[in-house]
């Protein structure tokens, strides 16, 4: 048995020396080492040994099966560094190849607007809100103070999808869907950016979509000029320090009473293209919640009283970044998206 486990060694150390690929070494394993190896083999012969044999034998084949083992490692160790020697020089790799930019896309000039005109508010209390741009009549006029046939409908021209359901024609009805759902809660204060829809004919100053930011403020005492007071820190904030604002009387039916709200323009007053000479630039329709809106909202009209404004980002955006038509928002060329890229 001595001999045998002697032969073995032998045998498998020579064999181990001329072998070539990592697979062959796994396949040696198993025919010496393996359960049904060579070595378990032989060692089926201990029950025949003495007491005495049994031990030294024993330790013998620890040894050999400790060689073999060895020499595997040893031989593997070798062969996958060749491997891997051979493999990197057949893939050789240039390195001097220029590389393939991947395009990073930029955020779109009038979500850099409303992300500004949100901080702005954020900062004073407000919370964003949102609407559907697929709205109720009922909440797009309605409950605005603005029954079916009211003549003032037709200072929106709108998208009706049936005689119930249109395309949003301001972001007015998130006002209403607020206070309904705060059910006579205060204070409401919110802002609610969002798309709104027009029938109007496309030009350098009109799109059929654009997009407005809603502000609502109800409590006990807000006054108008509680209004003027945030419009102003907006206006600054937005356009500098020395920037200022100017209410002109106007109409709503949902605002008693109202006022369009001018920015002064950047060319401190002087006239220039943006506001046709006149050094001022309307950004928005304002007012006072009418007492009606209120009251349809679930709300008390002789305790509360709230502002409400309508802003245009586009205006804001064209305002700011000095952009001379409103149709380069949504005509997505990258030429024109692209210069948003770091401002
Ligand atoms: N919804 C009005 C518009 O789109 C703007 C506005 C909002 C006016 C809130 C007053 C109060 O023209």
């Amino acid at each position: 048995m001595r001999e045998r486990l002697e032969q073995l060694n032998k045998e498998a150390l020579e064999e181990l020396c001329h072998i070539g690929n990592s697979q062959l070494v796994q396949d040696l394993r198993v025919k010496y080492l393996g359960k049904k190896g060579r070595l378990t083999e032989i060692l089926r012969g201990m029950g025949k040994l003495s007491a005495e044999e049994r031990p030294i034998i024993g330790q013998l084949a620890n040894t050999v099966r400790e060689n073999i083992e060895q020499k595997l490692e040893e031989v593997k160790v070798a062969i996958e560094k060749k491997e891997i020697e051979a493999k990197l020089q057949r893939e050789s790799l240039d390195v001097t190849l220029p590389g393939r930019p991947i395009q990073v896309g930029n955020r779109h000039p009038l979500t850099l607007v409303i992300e500004q005109i949100e901080d702005v508010f954020l900062g004073m209390g407000f919370t964003v809100a949102e609407g559907f741009e697929v709205e109720q009549d009922y909440y797009n006029f309605e409950a605005l103070n603005l029954p079916k046939d009211h003549p003032a409908r037709d200072m929106q021209d709108s998208f009706y999808i049936t005689e119930e359901i249109l395309m949003r024609t301001h972001t007015s009805p998130v006002q209403a869907r607020t206070m309904e759902k705060m059910e006579g809660e205060v204070p409401v204060k919110i802002i609610c950016p969002g798309r709104v829809y027009r029938r109007d004919n496309d030009d350098a100053t009109h799109s059929h979509v654009f997009t407005q930011i809603e502000g609502l403020m109800v409590g006990e005492n807000v006054r108008m000029s509680d209004l003027k007071g945030v419009l102003l820190e907006f206006a600054q904030q937005m356009f500098g320090e020395n920037a200022g604002i100017r209410l002109r009387p106007s109409f709503f039916p949902f605002t008693e009473p109202s006022a369009e709200v001018d920015v002064t323009c950047m060319c401190g007053g002087e006239g220039c293209k943006i506001c046709k000479n006149t050094g001022w630039i309307e950004v928005l329709g304002s007012g006072m919640v009418h007492p009606r809106v209120l009251e349809m909202a679930g709300y008390d009209s002789e305790k509360y009283t709230g502002f409400a404004f309508g802003l245009g980002v586009e205006r804001i955006a064209m305002k700011k970044y000095d952009i001379d038509d409103i149709r380069q928002f949504y005509t997505n060329d990258l030429r024109f998206l692209k210069q948003f890229n770091r401002v």
